[in-house]
């Protein structure tokens, strides 16, 4: 048995509870659940008990003496981040392609050039399984150390079932050993392998007969993603692709309107997509159809920043009744980042959210993007002690200090992680 964890006298208790179950939207997003002067306790993993210090201090008074005491007087304590939308296995880097793109080179120019997703495919494909261990448990102790809990993963490095295996099961071993919860997306529609060029719906039947079933047999994905992309895969292509992951049981996700708007989030909200990705290009119409069927638009700034693009409508899309979760991409072209903190300082610089909603979407709404709403994202009976102590006093001057990681402590179900 593990002593008992009481953590007391937060300035600021975000617990993000609420009645709303499911994700939330307008005004649901700035109802962060602050308790003043909070306090949790925790046992077995577990959160036991949520409410002033007061409270507990009362009803835990005759087990005060068994608990370990975190005091976070004058400190800001939140649900760990959830990072719903990551690239994070993948076979070495590309710096060089950063400076192109700095000279004048385009994402797509450089990928149509056999670089960008294809210059990390053949580094995937070279790589062993142990080599992409390491490499991979590098980022996620970044991201433990950036307040991040739960992230979720996505194949699209392989291309080719032996790769796309690979990567699957590295996360199925990281979900083992390391302290993150990672959860697995099939993406082997990601690019256009180089030896299917021009052959494009030759490759959507390989992966709807050849490596959806398997995926699907050896239980290494929960979701399915697609690149739904002029110049990569069309509507049709990813609609039959995502219709074929539902029939294996494959929850449908889409990387939808991000260089080009091309009707992805139209499609998103037609094949009932989880979540739609990117949308730095949604049309009006794509961003009434997800508030209608209630896809999750999860937003990534720091990809638009990266790659120097305006960010996608935040503010817009949250007045019309979507509900918004942010995410890194972690991923070695467009957003090398393992920072959840940062992406949240750009959710309100560059897409307008406020302090409260930014919040929101690396939590609860995040924890909805990947089906984990009853584990994670918000600090409630029950639930997992997957817990942040920030360094400053409130989640107004978590978000309004930017840059920097202000991470003071870090617990993943009860275990002191940072
Ligand atoms: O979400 N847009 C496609 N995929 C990734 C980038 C992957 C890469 O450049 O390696 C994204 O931005
Ligand atoms: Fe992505």
């Amino acid at each position: 048995m593990t002593k008992p964890i009481w953590i007391k006298h937060a300035a600021q208790l975000a617990t993000l509870a609420s009645d709303v179950k499911g994700p939330r939207t307008k005004e649901g997003m700035s109802d962060l659940g602050v308790i003043e002067d909070g306090s949790l306790w925790i046992e077995d993993g577990i959160i036991q008990a949520v409410g002033t210090t007061e409270e507990l201090e009362k009803r835990y008074s005759e087990r005060l003496h068994e608990a370990e005491i975190v005091n976070a007087m004058n400190h800001l304590v939140t649900p760990g981040l959830v990072d719903p939308h990551t690239h994070v296995v993948y076979g070495g880097s590309r710096e060089r392609e950063f400076e192109m793109r700095l000279q004048g080179a385009t994402y797509m120019d450089i990928m149509n050039a056999g670089g960008g997703i294809h210059a990390t495919t053949r580094m995937t494909r070279e790589a062993t399984e142990d080599e992409l261990i390491e490499q991979t448990t590098r980022r996620l102790d970044s991201f433990l150390a950036h307040g991040v809990t739960t992230v979720e993963g996505k194949s699209g490095y392989g291309m080719n079932l032996e790769t796309e295996l690979k990567q699957l099961r590295v996360m199925k071993r990281l979900q083992e050993q390391h302290m993150i919860d990672i959860v697995p997306t099939f993406m082997g529609a990601h690019a256009v392998p180089p030896e299917y060029k021009g052959r494009e719906d030759e490759f959507v039947d390989y992966l709807i007969h050849n490596m959806l079933p398997v995926v699907a047999e050896e239980k290494l994905a929960e979701f399915n993603d697609v690149f739904c992309e002029k110049g990569v895969y069309t509507p049709e292509q990813s609609e039959r692709i995502l219709e074929a992951g539902k029939q294996f049981g494959l929850i449908p996700k889409i990387h939808a309107d991000e260089i080009e708007p091309y009707g992805g989030a139209e499609l998103a909200a037609k094949v009932g997509a989880i979540s739609a990705e990117h949308l730095l290009k949604a049309s009006e119409e794509g961003i009434k159809a997800m508030a209608k069927s209630g896809t999750i638009a999860c937003l990534l700034p720091a990809t638009a920043l990266y790659l120097r693009e305006e960010a996608a409508l935040g503010r817009k899309m949250i007045d019309e009744g979507v509900a918004v979760a942010i995410s890194t991409d972690c991923n070695p072209g467009s957003s090398p980042t393992t920072s959840m903190p940062l992406v949240m300082n750009l959710a309100c610089i560059s897409m307008r959210l406020t302090p409260a909603e930014a919040l929101t979407a690396a939590t609860y709404n995040a924890a909805c993007a990947i089906n984990r709403q009853e584990q994670v994202g918000s600090l409630e009976v029950g639930k997992q002690a997957d817990i942040v102590l920030w360094k400053t006093k409130s989640y107004q001057e978590l978000q309004y200090l930017f840059g920097v990681n202000h991470v003071k402590s870090v617990w993943k179900k009860g275990v002191k992680v940072v």
